[in-house]
């Protein structure tokens, strides 16, 4: 029976959700998580809309099976392509990255010329410029696919010269433009932020959408009065991961980005659901 100490489902294409989940934790430590990673599929930026939705309603179907309460759609991609479609399907309520993302961004800018960096899904759905100019029309929008930044991030080339210089490429044209506010519109991207941030200098705001997520999760948990009550205690496994390959390589991405202690990463066939 799903009541509110029951966990919140999370998932991504791979490690980048993690970014999102961290902040749960940080925000609202009294909540269960159940992750899932599709390590198998990963990327799922450059794949077509039908397919990434076929994806997310496989990974919801596993995530009601282990009766989460509410799902964070931890992926920019899949929000942009699937959430509309798929919350239809389901009762449990879903949030995505994107409109959390695009909320702060639009708070954000001063000169009101907004970058979004992101998949080339995320950015060829212009996902980002409507939800900015509902809330501003005033405001300008440059998306820029990165398609590289993923396998590196998944590689672990975080700090690397090889990133220095892809980023270099990808972001000249938004320092041209003039940009003041910056929005990493890939949950991986929080990972290579510091090199994102020397790029575009201290005149640039670097937005996280992972951060405004997580208080959004809080807001709807609290008006549906699905705020897990239960204290949390150490010790307490309150964080479970799935992937749908490579276990121990997700482990051990997973202890660098989340000082929680990862106690395992268990593979489940999603093709089943
Ligand atoms: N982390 C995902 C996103 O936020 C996608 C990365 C990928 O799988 O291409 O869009």
């Amino acid at each position: 029976m799903i009541n509110k100490n029951s966990p919140v489902g999370v998932f991504d294409s791979g490690i980048g959700g993690l970014t999102v989940a961290r902040e749960i934790m940080r925000q609202i430590p009294n909540e269960k998580i159940i992750y899932f990673g599709d390590t198998a599929r990963v990327p799922y930026g450059g794949k077509s809309r039908e397919t990434i939705t076929r994806y997310s309603r496989q990974i919801v179907r596993f995530l009601q099976a282990r009766e989460v309460k509410v799902i964070v759609v931890a992926c920019n991609t899949a929000s942009a392509y699937a959430l509309d479609e798929i919350e239809k399907e389901t009762d449990i309520p879903m949030i995505g990255v994107v409109k959390p993302g695009a909320r702060v961004a639009a708070a954000t800018t001063v000169n009101g010329k907004v970058g979004v960096i992101g998949t080339e899904g995320t950015i060829g759905s212009s996902i980002y410029s409507r939800y900015i100019k509902k809330i501003n029309p005033q405001v300008t929008v440059t998306g820029k696919a990165c398609p590289l930044f993923t396998p590196l991030v998944e590689e672990g080339l975080w700090e690397d010269p090889v990133t220095d210089e892809i980023a270099k490429r990808y972001l000249a044209e938004l320092l041209d433009i003039g940009i003041d506010t910056l929005i990493l519109g890939c949950t991986h991207y929080p990972l290579i932020r510091s090199t994102v941030g020397r790029i575009m200098g201290e005149g640039v705001s670097l937005v996280n959408p992972a951060y405004e997520t997580a208080r959004e999760l809080r807001r709807l948990l609290e008006e549906k009065s699905l705020l897990n009550d239960e204290e949390a205690r150490l010790g307490d496994n309150r964080y479970r991961f799935y992937v749908s390959d490579a276990a121990d390589k997700f482990k051990r991405f997973a202890n660098s980005i989340i000082k929680y202690g990862i106690l395992s990463a268990e593979i489940i066939n999603i093709e089943e659901y």
